[in-house]
């Protein structure tokens, strides 16, 4: 761990608004790394979609709209047609005039990432938003191909492939690819001021941080039993927040962005965890019993190496009292990093330990950082500067699978432990076909195996 490495992102962001906007300052950088097929700002990129959901129909028109050069989307792929359709009609309906996909560039099924690459050229872009389970997968091949990544969070759930992830964020490095994480908040200039505050000392130390996401049960959160009609690979493939192996869980899946923020403002990582969490209401309305494999509360004690503490409190449980927001506290006052939601403003600094009164600072910047991170990304490809934001994604990633792992095993674990863990919840997910079998089968009684902590003291599931 690198303690340092925010200043990965920190640096091109200073370069990126130094020179923006200033084509003759933007010329005289390109071309000071490594050769990049885009160094000419004015080429055409063109921006190929893996895994047409929700957030890869956002971040495709995130891409569309930045600014600088012509940028085109040229190829989508999904595993599920239904998917692909509502996905292009989404996007094609917002930014239409950007959108350039024919019907023989929509491609379906679990080679579709391939052939949407391969209608790329070098130095394109291609978005990455499939569950995270086949990151690894996709970005090899992207590496392959030599294109430029953005990639959704979390980019791995466990250990092995966590590993793997770090030999490939390298190997991209070498090939001058630039690559961008969906870490939002790491672009939020609410968050970014508040980050250089904190680290100007104008809370004093960081002794305590606090984040909750505790709200109704949302996404796919809780699956009843697989329906006949659809293969158990489809059903956890599309449910995936309910399943370990695609998804890290809803713990990963929807508690990375408090993890990586507070870690941000520490400017490390957590060493160690214990945590605890059960699973109280996992009943339909109508009496069936979920078979995923979330608890629907966690309360994680993360520990810095100084032996500062950052607590993390999820909850997926209905008409509880809703808290979703995030704090730090240093020996002179105390911050509200993400007043709601994942990194949502203004953030403010209070004097004393008490969030009342008139703040001492509060931010006014308003801007959207889902588009930020792409402009600052395709400012990197268009201006050839460093840019990779893997070796931090893995980071979150790990320390958000440790909280997880700690609160399923009911075991004290550190950062090593998560990173050096060898159960991979996926093998071969490289050679998938339609009649794989899923990785994840469930039991007589039709429920697929669930986290028992205090039993399973080394694997999150038997
Ligand atoms: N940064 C954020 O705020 C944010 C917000 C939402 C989602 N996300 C992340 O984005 C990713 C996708 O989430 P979503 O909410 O868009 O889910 P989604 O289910 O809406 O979209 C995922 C898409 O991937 C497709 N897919 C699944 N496996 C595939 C494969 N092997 N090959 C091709 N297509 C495949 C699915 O059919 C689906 O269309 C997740 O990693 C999630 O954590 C990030």
């Amino acid at each position: 761990m690198n303690p340092e490495e925010p200043s990965i992102t920190s640096t091109s962001r200073r370069d990126f608004l130094k020179t923006t906007g200033t084509v003759a300052a933007a010329s005289v950088l390109a071309g000071v790394n490594l050769p990049s097929a885009h160094a000419q700002g004015s080429d055409l990129i063109q921006v190929a979609l893996v895994g047409c959901g929700g957030r890869g129909s956002g971040a495709a028109v995130q891409a569309l709209s930045t600014k600088g050069g012509p940028i085109k989307l040229v190829a989508m792929g999904d595993a599920f047609e239904d998917r692909l359709k509502a996905s292009y009609d989404n996007i094609n309906g917002t930014i239409g005039q950007n959108v350039a996909v024919p019907q023989d560039h929509k491609f379906i099924g679990w080679d579709a990432y391939q052939k949407a690459m391969d209608v790329l050229k070098p130095g394109d872009i291609v978005i990455l938003t499939t569950p995270p389970a086949f990151r690894w997968v996709h970005f090899t091949y992207a590496i392959s191909k030599k294109l430029n990544v953005f990639m959704e969070k979390p980019v791995t759930v466990d250990g092995p492939t966590s590993r793997r992830m770090l030999q490939l964020a390298a190997e991209a490095s070498a090939k001058n690819l630039k690559v961008g994480v969906g870490l939002m908040s790491r672009h939020a200039k609410n968050l970014m001021e508040l980050h250089d505050r904190v680290n100007n000392g104008e809370i004093g130390d960081v002794i305590l941080m606090r984040g909750y996401r505790m709200h109704d049960p949302a996404g796919y959160f809780e699956s009843l039993p697989k329906p006949d009609t659809i293969s158990h690979l489809d059903y956890q493939v599309r449910r995936f927040h309910s399943f370990l192996w695609a998804s890290g869980g809803n713990f990963s899946d929807f508690y990375i962005h408090h993890i990586d923020h507070l870690s941000w403002m520490k400017n490390d990582w957590p060493v160690k965890a214990q945590a605890l969490g059960g699973r109280h209401f996992k009943t339909s309305p109508e009496g069936i019993p979920f078979v995923d494999q979330n608890f629907d509360t966690y309360s994680v004690e993360y520990t810095f190496k100084d032996g500062s503490k950052f607590i993390f409190d999820g909850r997926c449980v209905t008409n509880a009292t809703g808290i979703y927001s995030s704090y730090v506290h240093g020996s002179k006052g105390v911050a509200i990093a993400a007043r709601a939601n994942d990194m949502g403003g203004p953030s403010a600094i209070f004097k004393g330990q008490n969030l009342e009164g008139q703040p001492v600072w509060e931010s006014t910047d308003r801007t959207n950082a889902y588009q930020n991170e792409w402009d600052e990304l395709v400012f990197a490809i268009r201006n050839n500067k460093p840019y990779n934001e893997v070796e931090r994604g893995v980071y979150a990633s790990v320390t958000t699978s440790l909280g997880r792992m700690a609160a399923h095993t009911g075991q004290e674990m550190t950062f090593q432990d998560m990173l050096n863990c060898d159960h991979e919840f996926a093998p071969g997910l490289d050679k998938l076909t339609k009649d794989s079998p899923a990785p994840l089968q469930p039991g007589p009684n039709g429920r697929y195996p669930q986290p028992q902590p205090g039993v399973n003291l080394k694997r999150e599931y038997a």
